[in-house]
């Protein structure tokens, strides 16, 4: 889960930085790793029957949903650059609640039930 949360930082920032010319390849790269990412930890989900399940699964939908109505807004011409450069501002500010809230409650469920404990969360302080 740490691997792949790393990979949703890399692919939306090449997102908020692409050019006009990259968005096409910056959105489809986003949206593979979008579906590869939450139909993972929907099938974690499903198969270790967490209890918020439903809850987590309709929020992975509602981001793919946008990621691809921009998508196919852009590629038509219906939206700009400054359109995907918003979409990835609002994936930078929408996933840290995401994964504090909704991906670590899944990891503690699953380590609970694998190895009978609770995984270490570390955080980085910005403050020193
Ligand atoms: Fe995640
Ligand atoms: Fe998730």
């Amino acid at each position: 889960m740490d691997h792949t949360h790393e990979e949703f930082y890399r692919v939306t920032f090449d997102l908020l930085t692409c050019t006009f010319a990259g968005a096409s390849d910056a959105l489809h790269a986003f949206e593979s790793h979008a579906v590869e990412h939450f139909e993972q930890e929907n099938e974690w989900m499903e198969k270790s029957l967490f209890p918020a399940r439903d809850c987590h699964i309709a929020e992975h939908a509602a981001v793919l949903l946008s990621v691809r109505e921009v998508g196919e807004g852009f590629t038509s011409g219906a939206l700009g650059l400054d359109t995907v450069h918003d979409l990835a501002m609002e994936l930078f500010s929408w996933f840290p609640g995401h994964a504090d809230y909704l991906d670590s409650a899944l990891a503690a469920w699953m380590t609970r039930r694998n190895m009978g404990g609770t995984p270490v969360v570390m955080r980085r302080s910005l403050r020193a």
